[in-house]
């Protein structure tokens, strides 16, 4: 059987086992609105179903629609994504919004075409959206779809290659039914998320492809879909400073571009500094160390990039015009991205320990 036949034999037996299997998700009723389906496919873009579900909700209560959405203020929006990272995402769902509400008067646009105009949606993102909500007919390939369609059909080409995923969704275009196309792209992501597992361990044995899938013939199920090697992740030393004042802990605001733009953070210094060398920077700030009282080491994953730090928590007197010194209650307003969870945790307990006293 060709690579197309095989991939347009999943529709059947995918959609019966959808409709047995498929997940119950608050942003899955009968007739998804737009709006819902694209905060959560946004939301679902390197983060899991378990983690998003709470995320989802906050933001739906607080922000039920895009105009809301568009009025949002960006400490909010900030907030509300605080913790599930990539804070960009958050600022192209704003932005999109606005483009919805002034060009589209408020109005979903409906075409492919159109929704890959809006900002950080991309050919997946808009593939989703106009088959889940619009019941249109077309591909939403992520890792999960490529995993599948890769052992189904046996292909052994370099999934990060750009070429070989604009094939991949030609070839899922040729694979879509016309009748439920929103059904079917979800059913590919459930299957690819609950039992075409990546890492050597998918559960072939309930899988309702199982007599489709080439890859499994021939048990070459954990070496698809290929992807060649990745760069190595660049690792930072850095050394990060929880500066105490007066029951106050310094936050400074992260520029607007880059990394973690805008958000608020622990004002740090490139390099991991010992004891003896971690004054200067402080002191260089215009601030006088009083009492050191700890010393922290955490790190961060980011995609590209790696964070080691070294933290130092001391008492400090004077001031530092860039620095906002926050207490207790002003630390749950701002958003701290998770890179400095250790320090906020760190922070908190030592203000609410001084709230006390
Ligand atoms: N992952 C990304 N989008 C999803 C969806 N709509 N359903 C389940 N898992 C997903």
């Amino acid at each position: 059987m060709k690579r197309e036949e095989r991939l347009r034999a999943m529709a059947v037996p995918l959609l019966a086992w959808y409709d047995e299997n498929k997940r119950d998700l608050p942003w899955r009723g009968d007739h998804p609105e737009p709006y819902q389906v694209w905060v959560s496919e946004i939301m679902l873009q390197q983060t899991r179903v378990a983690a998003v579900m709470p995320y989802y909700q906050a933001w739906m209560e607080e922000l039920p629609t895009v105009e809301a959405l568009a009025a949002a203020d960006e400490e909010r929006l900030m907030k509300l994504w605080q913790g599930l990272g990539y804070y960009s995402r958050a600022r192209n769902l704003r932005k999109a919004a606005r483009m919805i509400v002034e060009v589209y008067g408020g109005r979903f646009p409906e075409s492919y075409k159109d929704l890959l105009s809006l900002s950080g949606v991309g050919d997946y993102t808009a593939g989703a959206i106009a088959s889940i909500a619009f019941g249109q007919a077309v591909p939403a390939v992520d890792g999960n779809v490529l995993r599948v369609a890769s052992r189904v059909a046996d292909i052994r080409e370099d999934i990060m290659d750009g070429k070989v995923r604009a094939m991949f969704r030609s070839l899922m275009e040729g694979a879509m039914p016309t009748d439920r196309p929103g059904a079917f792209n979800q059913a590919l992501m459930d299957l690819g998320a609950t039992v075409c597992l990546p890492n050597g361990a998918p559960e072939c044995g309930r899988c309702p492809l199982a007599a489709l899938c080439e890859a499994r013939r021939l048990g070459i199920q954990d070496q698809l879909p290929l992807r060649r090697k990745k760069a190595a992740r660049r690792v930072e030393e850095l050394t990060v400073y929880l500066l105490l004042r007066d029951g106050a802990a310094a936050l400074r605001q992260r520029g607007d571009r880059g990394l973690l733009a805008g958000l608020w953070e622990f004002p740090h210094v490139p390099g991991a500094l010992e004891e003896a060398d971690a004054a200067g920077p402080v002191e260089a700030w215009g601030l006088t160390p009083l009492e050191w009282k700890k010393k922290l080491q955490a790190k961060h994953i980011f995609t590209h990039v790696e964070w080691r730090m070294t933290g130092y928590l001391l008492t400090v007197r004077g001031d530092q015009p860039d620095f906002a010194w926050v207490d207790g209650a002003g630390l749950e307003t701002l958003a701290v991205p998770s890179a400095f969870g250790k320090f906020l945790e760190e922070a908190r307990r030592v203000l609410r320990e001084e709230g006390e006293r």
